[in-house]
């Protein structure tokens, strides 16, 4: 089985899970915008991964488009996950629930632009203005501030989908 694993980061952290993909099923894993669908179509299996920028796995659109044989897709956010999150998120991208995962990242503001920073305030603030907080809202309010939630343990259920186990 030829597999590779394809990314699209803005800030780390989705590159980080790529990796640790890579690493798990011993394969290679390359930037999006580094390779073509010319050399995508040798490969049996892609794990796409992508940053979410309001809800959308960003860059899977560019490989939806390409028609490849099997695509497993992994979203990156700083969402708490929860089963609710996961299945939303496969039904607004239009991903088979069962080809879909979601990992935590995080949060760096020191590596994002000024207009998607001020989109990011906004929804700290309208956060920040609920009076009943919840557990999550809190933990949001705390990434906020720049933080790295991403955990190697979370790839394992992709790992046993992608190896059968
Ligand atoms: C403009 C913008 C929009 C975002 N939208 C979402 C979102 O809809 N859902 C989410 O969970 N995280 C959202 N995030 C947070 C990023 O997805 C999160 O920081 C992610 O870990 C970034 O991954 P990267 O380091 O690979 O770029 C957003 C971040 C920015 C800057």
């Amino acid at each position: 089985m030829k597999r590779i694993v394809v990314y699209k980061s803005s800030t780390g952290f989705t590159a980080k899970y790529a990796n640790w993909i890579a690493e798990e099923l011993g394969c290679e894993a390359i930037e999006l915008n580094k390779i073509k669908k010319c050399d995508l179509v040798k490969y049996d299996e892609i794990i796409y991964g992508g940053w979410l920028m309001a809800n959308m796995v960003c860059g899977y659109n560019k490989i939806n488009e390409m028609n490849l044989k099997k695509v497993i897709v992994f979203g990156v956010g700083m969402t708490v996950p929860n089963d609710e999150v996961v299945a939303k998120l496969a039904e607004q991208n239009k991903i088979n629930k069962d080809n879909f995962f979601y990992f935590e990242g995080g949060y760096n503001p020191k590596k994002v632009g000024f207009f998607k920073k001020m989109m990011m305030n906004m929804i700290k603030k309208s956060i920040e203005k609920k009076e009943e907080k919840t557990a999550e809202d809190l933990h949001m309010l705390e990434t906020f501030k720049g933080a790295d939630n991403t955990n190697r343990e979370a790839i394992k259920p992709l790992i046993d989908r992608i190896l059968e186990v």
